[in-house]
Order: C-alpha cells, then sequence, then structure tokens
C-alpha cells in the first residue's frame, strides 16, 4: 500500500501496532503525546508528526489506539484540528476500549464533517499485536468497513463484522473484557483456596488448564496468578478497571444488571487502591489473598 496512515496512540498496543503496519509496508505517519514513544517508529523511518492533525491527510486514514473514552474524544471530537484535516472521504479507525456510546456520538460527529469512522477495538496483549496475531470484531457503515479491512487484516488473525451500528464492536469488547477479569476473580479465589488448604495452586491451575479449561486465555492468566507476576503489566490495571467501569455502564445502559461486574470492578478499584496501578490488571487477584488471609507479596 502507497497511501499514509496516520497513527496516534503509541503506548504499549500502538506502538506494537504500527510496527506490524509498517512491518507489512504501511507508510505511516506516527503521533504520542510524550514523544520519545515514537522513536522506534522513526528509527524503522516513518514520519513523525509534531502534532495529532498533521497524521493526517484530507481523505487519508487515521488510526488511533489511545487510552479511553477522554483522549479519543479529545483528539477527534466535532471541530477538532484532527477532524477538520481529515476531511471528506477521510477514515477514523478507533481501536481504543471505549463506551459504545462514545463511539455513536463520535460517528456522527465523524459524519457531519465528511468523515468514515470504524470501530475496531482488539482482543490480545501487546505480543499478540506485534506478531499481527490479534482478534479484531468491527462495526460501522459497510462502505468504511471495506476501506479499512487490508489493514485490519494485517494485524489480526480473524476479523469479526458487528454490522452498522459504530457502538456494537465496542460492546463486544466489553463482553470479552467482563468474562477474561470474570474469570480472573474465579481463577484468584481457587489459587488462594488450593494454596490454603496445602495443595499448591501451582499444581491445581496446572491440572484445570489442562483438562477443563484447556484455553490460552485461562492457562496464560493462570500462570500469573499463581506466580504472582505482575510486573511489567501488559495491561495495566487503571486500564482493566476502566473497561470494567465501561461493561457495568453499558450493560446497565440498556438495563441489564452485572453483579459479576461490580464485584470484579470492586476488586480492581481496591487494588488501585493498594498500590498496583500500573501493576498487570491480573493482580486484581491479590484482594482474594487478602480475603484468603494470605500474604500478598511472593
Ligand atoms: N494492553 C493491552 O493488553 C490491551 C489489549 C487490548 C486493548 N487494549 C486497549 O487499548 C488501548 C490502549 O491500551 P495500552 O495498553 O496501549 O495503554 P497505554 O500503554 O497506557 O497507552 C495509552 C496511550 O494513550 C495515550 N493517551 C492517554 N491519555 C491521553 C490524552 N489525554 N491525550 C493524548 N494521548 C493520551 C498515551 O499517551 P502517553 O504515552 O503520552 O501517555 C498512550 O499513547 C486502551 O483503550 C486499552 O483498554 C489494551
Amino acid at each position: 500500500m502507497n497511501e499514509t496512515i496516520g497513527f496516534v496512540g503509541l503506548g504499549s498496543m500502538g506502538v506494537a501496532m504500527a510496527l506490524r503496519l509498517a512491518e507489512r509496508g504501511f507508510p505511516l505517519r506516527v503521533w504520542n503525546r510524550s514523544p520519545e514513544k515514537a522513536e522506534p517508529l522513526v528509527r524503522q523511518g516513518q514520519a513523525r508528526a509534531e502534532r495529532p492533525e498533521e497524521t493526517a491527510a484530507t481523505g487519508g486514514i487515521v488510526v488511533s489506539m489511545l487510552a479511553d473514552d477522554r483522549a479519543v474524544t479529545k483528539l477527534f471530537g466535532a471541530n477538532s484540528p484532527l477532524l477538520s484535516r481529515l476531511g471528506t472521504g477521510g477514515l477514523h479507525i478507533s481501536m481504543s476500549t471505549i463506551h459504545p456510546e462514545t463511539s455513536r456520538r463520535l460517528a456522527a460527529e465523524h459524519r457531519a464533517a465528511g468523515v468514515g469512522y470504524v470501530t475496531a477495538p482488539v482482543f490480545g496483549r501487546p505480543d499478540s499485536a506485534a506478531a499481527g496475531t490479534l482478534w479484531i470484531p468491527v462495526s460501522g457503515s459497510e462502505s468504511a468497513r471495506g476501506r479499512a479491512r487490508p489493514l485490519l487484516e494485517a494485524l489480526s488473525r480473524g476479523i469479526f463484522e458487528f454490522g452498522d451500528d459504530p457502538g456494537s464492536a465496542n460492546t463486544v469488547k466489553l463482553c470479552g473484557n467482563f468474562l477474561i477479569a470474570a474469570m480472573m476473580e474465579a481463577q484468584g479465589e481457587v489459587a488462594a483456596w488450593a494454596e490454603r488448604s496445602g495443595l499448591g495452586a501451582e499444581a491445581v491451575m496446572g491440572m484445570l488448564s489442562q483438562t477443563l479449561f484447556p484455553c490460552p486465555v485461562f492457562q496464560n492468566y493462570g500462570k500469573r496468578i499463581v506466580a504472582r507476576e505482575f510486573q511489567p503489566a501488559g495491561f495495566r490495571l487503571t486500564l482493566g478497571l476502566k473497561d470494567v467501569e465501561l461493561a457495568v455502564a453499558a450493560a446497565r445502559a440498556v438495563s441489564v444488571p452485572l453483579p459479576l461486574g461490580s464485584l470484579v470492578r470492586d476488586r480492581a478499584l481496591a487494588a488501585v487502591n493498594s498500590g498496583h496501578a500500573n501493576w498487570d490488571w491480573s493482580s486484581l487477584t491479590l484482594e482474594s489473598r487478602v480475603g484468603a488471609g494470605l500474604p500478598q507479596k511472593s
């Protein structure tokens, strides 16, 4: 592909995704609030933008991988320089985990500016982003989804279409992260129980990972939780808390109670208050150890 793609947000996921796109032949113009995070891309010959709007060409494509609703709204809201510069025929591929309503509002504001909006949040951690093996639910207008597809294919091993509503793919992403958070809570409770019973949490989790739950997400988080390996974070606890809060709010918006979601949100909040904000989000399971009278530290 010859068209230069704009990329904003070079955190843990963004930098890995941008490097993957560059490796697959997409020329990039990148921007990050803390400019030093653009270095790995600049070293590879990708262009650096001094301001977010400089990533965009009129009628071009910009990808965003920012932390949260506030950051995406700040950069891409109505009358933002980035949106004005993208202009008629432009496309924003919005890949952050945000509330479905935020995507719907942003999509309307983009439409008013003549810009397409595709929602494409991702499943997978930074190593999957680097390897191009993310799973991606996608939603937005059919033409916008079609234009985004080659780029999403370079990042993923599977794309799942969820129709025209820009909020749909966000809902799918929040459903998935809610399930992972609830799974980790159960794993933390089992690990504490097994340790208290003198069985060895590793042996119990090891057997269950091979038999009842032989899937990578259960196996990988199970290992981290048992070993209490929470640093470096693949996914920071503050962002995990954000996602569980979004899940509870998005379910509430359609009048669905999420009792497990509320419980896990409080676990994550307590773990943040214990000083683990920048640890991996699996550290929310430390609260089960506290409840079981086990030490938090290894
Ligand atoms: N990590 C994972 O495993 C994972 C997996 C799937 C989805 N996600 C989702 O992907 C998104 C990014 O996650 P991440 O792990 O890459 O997070 P991260 O490492 O914390 O990076 C966040 C990015 O957002 C930028 N940012 C935050 N607030 C901003 C603001 N007000 N204005 C401009 N830029 C701002 C940060 O800039 P600075 O560098 O200047 O702080 C950074 O580029 C999140 O929505 C997350 O929920 C993460």
